[in-house]
C-alpha cells in the first residue's frame, strides 16, 4: 500500500468510536473522549481509520492524548504526520505550552523535543484534565514542549515527500 492512500482530517463526533477503538489497540485511557471538549487527528489509509491523536486545551497551553497507531500500521511515518499536524494545529490554536503523559512512549517524545518535568510543575488547567486527576497514569513520565520559537529549528521531521506534501494542506 503507498502513501496516496492514506489521508488526515480533523474527527468529529461521529468518529468517537473509532477514535475509541483505536486507542484500545494501543491500550490507552478514552473514558473521557470527547469531540466536544478535545480535538482529534485520525489518519486513514484507503478509507480505514489507522491512527488518531488528540489536543486537549486548557488556554496557552494544551494536553496531547490519545496518539494510537494500529499495530499493523506502526513504524511506516503515521505517528510522525500525526504529530507533526498536531503541533500545527497547536500553534494554530495558540497553544504556547505542549504537556504530556506517557507510560509506554517516554523516549518517542524525548527524540521530538520534548522535556520531562515534574508532574506538580503542569499549568492548574492541565494539572485539572481528567487524564491528570485520573489514577490510570499515576505512574506515567510527564513531559512538556514549548511551541514558541520552533520556526527554522532542526526538529525530526516526517519521512518521505509523501509525508511532507501531506503536511502541507489544512486540517
Ligand atoms: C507511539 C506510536 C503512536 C508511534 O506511531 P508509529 O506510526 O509507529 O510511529 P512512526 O512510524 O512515525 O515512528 C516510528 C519510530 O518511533 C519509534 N517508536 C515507536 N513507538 C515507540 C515507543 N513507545 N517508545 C519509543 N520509540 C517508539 C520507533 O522505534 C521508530 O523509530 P525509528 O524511526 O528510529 O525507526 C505507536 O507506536 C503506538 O500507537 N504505540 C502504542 C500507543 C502508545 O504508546 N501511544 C503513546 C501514548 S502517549
Amino acid at each position: 500500500m503507498t502513501d496516496e492512500e492514506l489521508s488526515i482530517r480533523l474527527a468529529s463526533a461521529g468518529d468517537e468510536p473509532t477514535l475509541r477503538a483505536l486507542l484500545a489497540t494501543g491500550s490507552l485511557f478514552s473514558a473521557d473522549l470527547s469531540t466536544a471538549r478535545q480535538e482529534y487527528l485520525l489518519v486513514e489509509r484507503a478509507g480505514k481509520p489507522v491512527g488518531c491523536i488528540g489536543l486537549e486545551r486548557a488556554g496557552e497551553s494544551g494536553l496531547l492524548r490519545s496518539f494510537a497507531v494500529a499495530p499493523e500500521h506502526q513504524a511506516r511515518g503515521v505517528g510522525t504526520l500525526l504529530f507533526a499536524r498536531m503541533l500545527a494545529l497547536a500553534r494554530e490554536r495558540g497553544v504556547r505550552g505542549l504537556y504530556l503523559l506517557t507510560a509506554t512512549a517516554e523516549r518517542y517524545f524525548l527524540a521530538r523535543g520534548f522535556e520531562r518535568i515534574d508532574r506538580w510543575a503542569v499549568p492548574a488547567a492541565i494539572a485539572s484534565t481528567e487524564e491528570f486527576r485520573g489514577s490510570c497514569c499515576a505512574t506515567a513520565a510527564c513531559l512538556m514542549l514549548l511551541l514558541e520559537g520552533m520556526e527554522g529549528d532542526s526538529r525530526p521531521r516526517p519521512r518521505g515527500q509523501e509525508l511532507t506534501e501531506l503536511l502541507k494542506g489544512a486540517t
